[in-house]
């Protein structure tokens, strides 16, 4: 077998190719869980009852009044439920709850003939609470000591040494705002059952196994009775790894209770009052720099909202803390970790999945210090960054493979987008225009690739040839639009030397590929495309030795390419649908089970010490923007991006994964405000921003005018698939190049060196305080030496680092 990086001749994979769904895609002909029902007969339609209150005992329930609607079939309460009544996978969510945990939760479904039938149901169903004091914000929770989950702590060096050795000691306070997902396609499942009673539902998630699992304890049957297919997402983003499953669980009660399908897709405000988002977090810190301004020491808490209930959290705030170094050696840390308990939906996975979170940290950081140290902040970060040849390791102790393409990548920024002149042009534009001010900003990223869990770091494929030479490929991982199935494709017709249009790809289903991870971590192309050229090599193992029987020569030397096998130094060839034949006749094996886990790993959860990732991707991206002095509007010029993708599996998907990724990061730090109705009144917890229209999006215009990405070359990845790297969550990172670009334009209102802090979302608003505060000589506390405190206000306010700024000003 060959070696999982190196690449065959003529190979399918790097070759530029759209998306193998967008003609489906863009003619409105792809189809979504939700579109199957109307190819379903009989099908019945949840609903849920929501009740509108943040916290609370149920004191009754009664759903007599439902059962009188017209059309209504049934009303599902916790007294249904066989197995166990619990969603998640930590026994803290129940799927019917005796306690309201947030404004929006579900308590009972109401099964109707038509959606009308069972939304007029949920309406008359009556629902009696014992209210409970409530904690909507982080600060309410920080302030209550109300937390639940590890308390993670991540030490290296000596913080105390490092902090004695500064030259300068700054300290902060950051709160930053968590993000919707808002998928395309809402949470949707499908749920069916046969006359053995065998489950089939087809679930809108990224993690089918998982949803079988929490499927199977609901209703107390094993795996093997519940079938999960996910034909394809409109966009998961991590909202659809563990949010699915008790909504999916949901429909399959009520297909087994019924006898009937049942479906239910959530309507955009369902799906936003009652699923989970990105964690906002808060942060407290202290930062220790040299006179050269070399970081010291970093001693800092994280905290991170996670919600009601614990769903992914833990994980999510690991991956935090151990991406608060980003690209830079921190050589003495000492950073805890903590999970506020609020009465909100429970947050969870979104791309990036507290690592985000993490870099933003420490990216604030010196985004602040640098005007307090007197450097530029490109200055500041590159005198930061780890350097290949030290042996540097991380916090948690992980050697940095490949430190040299931090600054690689920076440097062809720097170069392609023409940074040196385009300073001194924005410079000149500022001294020019009192009212208008430009910013140019480069910043960089590492992230680690792999699920820190290592069991998770494992792969399945099932691929059948069939006696014609048409290959069907089976994989554990699912499509939410980043192209996975183009991607799989393109390895397995490289892999058995075939072209593309001989390979399909089938639905992934728990009964052709058991016990799969969540499609998340960006590591869908590496462990799925190491199963599925596993797969493909054992079949061309079997089919060269076929080959060579027709051929002469030696299987060793047989060379299949383009759909032709050949010997070396021979003119014979047998093209492959009679290869196929004549291995059918011989009576071999034409399909095979692929397998793949990546090597290498270990994690310790409690040391919080190890090597969990498999490499690090790198990027860099320099943003220019331009800010209106009179109301804080701004738009994005230019973003020049540098990514690394090792060697590109699919060079039109990577793109556009890096294009994706960072406007929607641009999206979590400019534009996308959560609010929550944080007051006494009746509608304390609510979800203020529950659509499109209160919930700003980035849309075409706020696309940046001018958008260069390019994929770093000639960088092949040892030991992954065919030499590349993964890239659906990294290049989200690439924003804070948005945010540090704003930052500094609303400095340059200020007199020169001045530095200010920014609310995170930067929206209009925010950069306009931010400007106040500038023209007013900067940030409270600027000074250097000593504990200067900078703290910034509460999320959920509206001029967040206004307030504070202008009141110390
Ligand atoms: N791209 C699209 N179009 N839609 C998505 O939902 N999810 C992202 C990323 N790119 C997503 C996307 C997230 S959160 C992850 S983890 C990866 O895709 C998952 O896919 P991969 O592992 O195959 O890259
Ligand atoms: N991203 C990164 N790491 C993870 C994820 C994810 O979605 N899920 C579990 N670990």
């Amino acid at each position: 077998m060959s070696h999982l990086s190196e690449r065959p001749e003529k190979p399918v994979v790097g070759v530029p190719m759209p998306h193998e769904s967008a003609a489906l895609h863009v003619t409105g002909t792809a189809l979504y869980t939700d579109d199957l029902v109307h190819r379903t007969k009989d099908v019945l339609h949840a609903h849920p009852v929501q009740v509108m209150k943040a916290h609370g005992r149920i004191t009754a329930l009664r759903t007599e009044p439902a059962l009188a609607v017209p059309g209504v079939v049934r009303v599902l309460t916790g007294a249904d439920v066989p197995g166990v009544n619990d969603a998640g996978m930590k026994h803290d969510e129940p799927l019917f709850p005796d306690e309201v945990m947030f404004h929006g939760h579900a308590v009972a479904w109401v099964l109707g003939e038509t959606l009308e039938a069972a939304r007029l149901g949920a309406a008359a169903v009556e629902v009696e609470l014992d209210e409970l004091p409530a904690l909507v914000t982080l600060q309410d929770a920080m302030a209550a000591g109300s937390y639940h989950g590890a308390k993670p702590l991540m030490e290296t060096g000596d913080v105390d040494a490092g902090f004695a050795d500064s030259a300068h000691v700054f300290t902060g306070e950051f709160q930053f705002a968590g993000q919707e997902h808002f998928y395309l396609e809402t949470h949707a499942a499908l749920a069916q059952v046969d006359e053995n009673g065998q489950l089939f539902i087809q679930s809108s998630t990224q993690h089918p196994s998982e949803t079988q699992e929490i499927v199977s304890h609901v209703l107390g049957v094993p795996a093997h009775e519940v079938t999960v297919q996910c034909l394809r997402m409109g966009g998961g983003f991590g909202g659809k790894e563990m949010q699915p499953h008790g909504f999916a669980a949901v429909a399959a009660l009520g297909a087994k209770l019924t006898g009937r399908p049942v479906r239910f897709r959530l309507n955009r405000t369902q799906d936003m009052t009652m699923s989970g988002k990105r964690h906002g977090f808060h942060a407290s810190w202290k930062i220790g720099f040299d006179a050269d301004g070399r970081i010291q020491a970093l001693d800092a808490t994280l905290t991170a909202d996670g919600g009601w209930s614990l769903d992914l959290s833990e994980p999510v705030l690991a991956r935090a803390l151990c991406h608060i170094d980003n690209t830079y050696w921190i050589p003495n840390a000492r950073v805890a970790g903590r999970i506020a308990r609020t009465n909100t939906v429970s947050n969870t996975a979104f791309r990036g999945f507290g690592g985000p979170q993490g870099m933003l940290v420490i990216e604030d950081i010196l985004g602040r210090c640098a005007p307090r140290l007197g450097l530029d902040p490109m200055e500041l970060r590159e005198r930061n960054f780890y350097r290949p040849g030290q042996g540097q390791t991380t916090p948690y102790g992980q050697p940095v493979t490949q430190p040299e393409r931090i600054s690689t990548v920076w440097q062809q920024v720097k170069d392609s987008a023409g940074l040196a002149d385009r300073k001194r042009e924005i410079a000149a534009f500022n001294a020019a225009h009192p009212h208008t001010k430009r910013a140019l900003a480069l910043t960089g990223i590492k992230f680690g690739i792999s699920f820190n869990l290592t069991a998770f770091n494992q792969g399945g494929a099932l691929v059948l040839i069939y006696k014609d030479g048409s290959v069907l490929i089976n994989h554990g991982g699912t499509e939410m639009g980043q192209g996975l199935h183009t991607k799989m494709m393109q390895v397995a017709a490289t892999t058995l030397g075939i072209p593309l249009h001989k390979v399909r790809l089938a639905p992934t289903r728990t009964d052709k590929v058991p016990n799969t991870s969540a499609t998340a971590a960006s590591s869908g192309a590496d462990l799925n495309g190491g199963a599925v050229k596993n797969a493909c090599e054992q079949l061309r193992e079997r089919l060269v030795r076929v080959a060579a029987t027709r051929l002469g020569g030696n299987a060793s030397d047989v060379r299949i390419v383009e759909g032709v096998a050949r010997v070396l130094g021979s003119d014979k060839e047998l093209a492959w649908d009679d290869l196929v034949r004549t291995a059918y006749f011989q009576r071999v094996q034409l399909s095979a089970a692929g397998f793949y886990r990546t090597e290498g790993l270990h994690w310790d959860a409690k040391t919080f010490r190890g090597s969990p990732f498999k490499y690090f991707a790198y990027g860099a991206a320099a943003t220019e923007v331009e800010v209106d002095g009179f109301t804080g509007a701004y738009r994005i010029r230019r973003v020049d991006i540098v990514h690394d993708v090792g060697d590109s599996l699919s060079p039109m998907i990577d793109i556009g994964q890096v294009e994706g990724g960072f406007v929607q990061g641009a999206g979590w730090l400019t534009l996308e405000d959560l609010r929550w109705d944080t007051g006494d009144g009746p509608h304390r917890g609510r979800l203020l921003t529950q659509a499109a229209s209160t919930y700003k999006l980035p849309s075409f215009s706020e696309m940046p005018e001018e958008f260069n990405v390019t994929l770093l070359e000639n960088a092949t990845e040892e030991g992954a698939v065919y030499g590349s790297k993964a890239v659906g969550e990294p290049p989200l990172m690439l924003a804070f190049s948005v945010r540090e670009a704003l930052r500094q334009a609303a400095a340059a209102f200020g007199p020169s060196g001045v530095g200010v802090e920014l609310a995170s979302p930067a929206t209009p608003e925010a950069v306009y305080w931010a400007i106040q505060a500038a023209r007013q000589g900067g940030s409270p506390g600027s000074s250097d030496a000593g504990e200067s405190r900078t703290g910034i206000g509460s999320a959920d306010g509206g001029d967040r680092a206004g307030a504070e700024a202008l009141s110390g000003a």
